[in-house]
């Protein structure tokens, strides 16, 4: 009866450490990204449900181009190699240029099809108060 009773707890908290795990490799549900024009609050785990991951997030390959990320391979902050001194072309050598590239690129190409994806500035970036 016990052990039937430990078994089921450590099974629990295996379940527990898993979940955990999973939640940290897919980072935080929502990102609030910080910018003078107004934060834009981006909801992650919305856009996780509709698009894969390497949509988004990539690595430097061997010829210096990106490779789409797959399961097990690291995540990092854009600014780590989109910033002023990492040798990016200059349309991709800031956070800024690359989330518009990214971000607005796809809401403009779907903007016909799906117009709840914002391409105005306002609709992104929240104004302060
Ligand atoms: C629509 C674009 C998009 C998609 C799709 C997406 N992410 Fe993200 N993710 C981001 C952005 C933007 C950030 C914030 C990056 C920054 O702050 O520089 C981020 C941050 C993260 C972080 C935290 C990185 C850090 O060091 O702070 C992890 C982990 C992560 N994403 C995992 C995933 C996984 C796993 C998937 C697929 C299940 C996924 N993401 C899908 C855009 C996306
Ligand atoms: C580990 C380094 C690295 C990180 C981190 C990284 N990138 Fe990149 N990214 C690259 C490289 C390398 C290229 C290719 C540059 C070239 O073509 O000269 C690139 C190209 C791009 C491009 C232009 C190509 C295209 O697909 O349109 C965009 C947009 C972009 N990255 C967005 C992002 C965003 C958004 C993030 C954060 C969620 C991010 N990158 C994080 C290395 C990185
Ligand atoms: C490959 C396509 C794609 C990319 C890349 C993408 N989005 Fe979206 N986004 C969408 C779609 C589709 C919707 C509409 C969702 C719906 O139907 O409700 C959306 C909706 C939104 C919304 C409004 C609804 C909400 O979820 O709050 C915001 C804000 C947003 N995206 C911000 C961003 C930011 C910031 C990035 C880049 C870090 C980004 N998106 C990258 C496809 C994309
Ligand atoms: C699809 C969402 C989206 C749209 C639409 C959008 N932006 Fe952004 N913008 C972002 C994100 C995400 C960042 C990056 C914030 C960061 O550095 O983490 C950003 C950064 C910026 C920055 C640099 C940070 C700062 O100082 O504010 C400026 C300036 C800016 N945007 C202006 C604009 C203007 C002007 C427009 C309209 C022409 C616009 N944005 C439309 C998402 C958007």
């Amino acid at each position: 009866m016990v052990s039937k009773r430990v078994c089921s707890l450590v099974i629990a908290i295996l379940f527990g450490l898993v979940m955990a795990g999973l939640a940290v490799a897919a980072g935080p549900p929502t990102i609030t990204l910080k910018a003078k024009m107004g934060n834009v609050t981006f909801n992650h785990a919305a856009h996780q449900k509709r698009l894969k991951c390497g949509q988004c997030h990539h690595r430097k390959g061997p010829n210096g181009k990106q490779v789409p990320y797959k399961p097990g391979q690291k995540i990092e902050k854009c600014s780590v190699c989109h910033n002023a001194n990492s040798g990016m072309p200059s349309s991709l050598n800031s956070v800024k240029k690359v989330m518009h590239k990214n971000c607005r690129g796809c809401h403009k190409s779907m903007h016909k099809t799906n117009p709840k994806a914002p391409t105005r500035c306002f609709g992104c970036h929240v104004r302060k108060k």
